[in-house]
C-alpha cells in the first residue's frame, strides 16, 4: 500500500510502491492509447491549471492533454496575461483559482524550491505538480524517462546510465539521478568541467573524469541541453566548440553498448549537444519519451486524485 500522494514536488520523496504504481498505470494507459470510458475519467468535473513562468512545449502540452483525457477542464495562465503582471503574488493567484474550483496546479518556475513553497502555503485540497523549478527538479520528466528506460531495458538493476552535458544547472539531471539510483541503476555524469558539480550527494553516482569514461559500455545515454538562460555568462563556449568537445556523435556513441538507447528531454539543439544523425538514429528513443509523457502524466494525476492502490 503506497502512502497517499498530495503533491508531486521531487523524485526524492517518492517511495518504490508509488513509483511502481505509476509505471503500471502508465503502461495500462498506453495500451489503451489514453482512451478512457466515462467511468474511468477520474478527473471528470475537476479543473486543472497550468501556470508556466518559463517556456515549455512538451511538459505543458502533455499535462494539459493528460488532464483533458481524464475528463478535467484545463485553464492555462501565463504571468504576462494575468494579474501577476499587475503585481498579484503567485500564492494569491493560486488561492483565487482555488476559489474558482481549481484543485490541480501544474507549475513551472524559474526559482528553485518555489513550487514547494507554494505547496506549503496552498489550501488543503490543492495538489501542486512541480513542472520544473529553476535548477532544482523536474520530477515528471524523470518519471517518464525512467518509464521509457524500463520499457526498453526491463530492469534498472545493473544498468549503466550516462548523463551528459550541463549537469550543474539541469533539474532533469537532478530528478533523474535521485530516481534512477533509487531504482537500482548506476549513474555516471560527465560534461564540461565547469558544468559538472565537484560533488554530488547521490548514491550510486560517479562523476566521470571525461565523456569517454561515462559513455564506455553504457546501456543508456541521456544528453542534456546547455542551460544558457541560467547564469549564461559563467560559461562561455561557442556552439561549435561545445559540439566538438562534448556533443554526442556517432563516433562517441560507439563507446556505449551496441544496444544502448539515446535519450534527451528536449528541446534539442542539433549540432550542439547532439548530432542529428544520433538524435534521429536507430538508438534514439527521444520521441518515445515524448509519447510516454502523456500516459505517465495521466498516471500522476490519478495518483494525486487518490487512486493509488
Ligand atoms: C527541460 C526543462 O524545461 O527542464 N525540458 C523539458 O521539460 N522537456 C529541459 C531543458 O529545458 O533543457
Amino acid at each position: 500500500m503506497s502512502a497517499p500522494l498530495k503533491h508531486l514536488l521531487s523524485t526524492r520523496d517518492l517511495d518504490l510502491e508509488t513509483i511502481s504504481w505509476i509505471f503500471s498505470r502508465a503502461e495500462r494507459l498506453k495500451r489503451m492509447r489514453a482512451v478512457l470510458s466515462t467511468d474511468e475519467r477520474v478527473l471528470y468535473g475537476e479543473t486543472t491549471a497550468t501556470l508556466f513562468w518559463e517556456a515549455s512545449t512538451r511538459t505543458r502540452v502533455s499535462f494539459e492533454l493528460a488532464a483533458i483525457r481524464l475528463g478535467a477542464c484545463v485553464v492555462h495562465l501565463a504571468p504576462k496575461d494575468s494579474s501577476i503582471a499587475k503585481g498579484e503574488s503567485l500564492h494569491d493567484t493560486i488561492a483565487n483559482l482555488f476559489a474558482l474550483g481549481c484543485r490541480y496546479f501544474v507549475v513551472r518556475h524559474s526559482i528553485s524550491e518555489e513550487v514547494k513553497r507554494l505547496a506549503d502555503k496552498a489550501r488543503y485540497g490543492a495538489h501542486l505538480i512541480n513542472a520544473g523549478d529553476g535548477t532544482n527538479e523536474h520530477p515528471s520528466q524523470a518519471l517518464l524517462d525512467a518509464f521509457t528506460i524500463r520499457e526498453r531495458k526491463k530492469t534498472f538493476q545493473g544498468l549503466k546510465i550516462a548523463i551528459l552535458g550541463d549537469i550543474l544547472r539541469s533539474r532533469v539531471a537532478r530528478s533523474n539521478l535521485y530516481l534512477l539510483t533509487k531504482l537500482g541503476a548506476q549513474c555516471f555524469v560527465a560534461g564540461p568541467p565547469d558544468l559538472v558539480p565537484e560533488k554530488l550527494n547521490v548514491i550510486s553516482t560517479t562523476i566521470a573524469q571525461n565523456m569517454d569514461e561515462a559513455l564506455t559500455d553504457a546501456d543508456v545515454v541521456m544528453v542534456l541541453r546547455l542551460q544558457k538562460e541560467r547564469d549564461g555568462k559563467k560559461f562561455e563556449i561557442s556552439d561549435s566548440e561545445y559540439f566538438q568537445k562534448f556533443g554526442l556523435t556517432r563516433e562517441r556513441l560507439a563507446l556505449a553498448k551496441p544496444d544502448a538507447i539515446v535519450m534527451h528531454p528536449g528541446p534539442l539543439h542539433r549540432g550542439v549537444e547532439i548530432d542529428s544523425e544520433v538524435a534521429d538514429g536507430p538508438q534514439s528513443v527521444i520521441l518515445k519519451q515524448v509519447e510516454n509523457g502523456l500516459f505517465l502524466r495521466m498516471a500522476i494525476f490519478e495518483a494525486l486524485r487518490g487512486e493509488l492502490g
